[in-house]
């Protein structure tokens, strides 16, 4: 294992450790609602959202602890994503992390109250955290707005709208990736930024901006160039289902200079802050070559 890959099964511990005792603690009924809730938390994932939000929290000299639950309310956030992203209505995807959707185990309306349910405890863990004091508070209300009408939600719509199209519009594409994907991404890296009263805030929205963009372009190549076994998603749904994606609109190729040029300006940004960022360039390696 390498330096970086020892790091990141580091922070996966500790977020799953958060996850599991989480999930212990769930008490609710009826008993299919606690099923399809655990199913989708534990299907694995890479909890690249964790992971980016711990070693931004190392970077700042932030005590980890002090972000943990909110990694466990926007990872919670980002499962609700995924089951609705999968429903018939909106993506029709029958496989997630390599099973089957939670929709194909537990029905469409079960499917939706799982992700309803999902989105509605992040709120109450974000709310319990504000009691911690002010900047807690900014960072909720950060992590809610990014998931939101202006954020998620919106590169969803707008996904979900342009299906179809026959022309691709380049601002069009950079709303939906911006949204759909870079604003809960964004919201990891910069939590530990608000925590520590703005600590390189514009550095850091720049570079995970940049990284939430590059992520959703490496999704869209691997959608045509990647495995089931590796990605454990279904393969060509993006053309089948008539997406407005990166590849549609410069081809694979282009698309993927677009991410080295990307992937080359994630690193530079990271130049412009002092301090240990060398797992954080590896990151950006990562995800620029993920076949995951
Ligand atoms: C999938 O996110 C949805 C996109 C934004 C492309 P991830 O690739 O982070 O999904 P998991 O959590 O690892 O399954
Ligand atoms: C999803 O984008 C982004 C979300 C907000 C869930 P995709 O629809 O491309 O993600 P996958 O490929 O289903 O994981
Ligand atoms: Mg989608
Ligand atoms: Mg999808
Ligand atoms: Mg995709």
């Amino acid at each position: 294992m390498s330096g970086f890959d020892v790091k990141y099964a580091e922070y996966q511990r500790l977020f799953e450790e958060r996850l599991e005792n989480f999930c212990n603690k769930l008490n609710c009924q009826p008993q299919i609602l606690k099923e399809s809730l655990i199913y989708s938390l534990k299907l694995g994932g890479k909890r690249i959202r964790p992971v980016l939000m711990l070693s931004f929290a190392d970077l700042l000299g932030l005590d980890k602890n002090n972000v943990l639950n909110f990694a466990l309310a926007l990872e919670l956030i980002h499962t609700y994503s995924l089951i609705h992203d999968d429903l018939p209505e909106m993506d029709n995807d029958d496989f997630r992390r390599g099973k089957p959707s939670n929709h194909k185990v537990f029905g469409t309306g079960n499917a939706v109250l799982a992700g309803d349910g999902l989105l509605n405890t992040a709120y109450s863990i974000l709310f319990t955290e504000c009691f911690n004091g002010d900047e807690f508070i900014s960072a909720s209300k950060y992590i809610c707005d990014c998931a939101g009408i202006n954020g998620m939600i919106a590169g969803q719509s707008a996904d979900l709208s342009h299906e179809n199209d026959e022309e691709i519009d380049e601002n069009i594409l950079d709303f939906i990736y911006l949204n759909k994907t870079a604003q809960l991404i964004s919201a990891s890296c910069i939590t530990p930024s608000i925590l520590c009263k703005g600590k390189y805030y514009s550095e850091i929205k720049t570079f995970s901006r940049d990284l939430g963009f590059l992520f959703q372009l490496t999704d869209d190549i691997l959608d045509v160039e990647g495995s089931f076994e590796n990605v454990g998603k279904s393969i060509g749904k993006d053309v089948a289902e008539g997406k407005y994606t990166a590849v549609k609109l410069y081809g694979l190729e282009k698309s993927k200079v677009r991410a080295d040029l990307i992937a080359d300006r994630c690193i530079k940004m990271l130049e412009g802050i002092k301090g240990d960022t060398g797992f954080l360039k590896e990151f950006v390696y990562f995800i620029r070559q993920r076949i995951l």
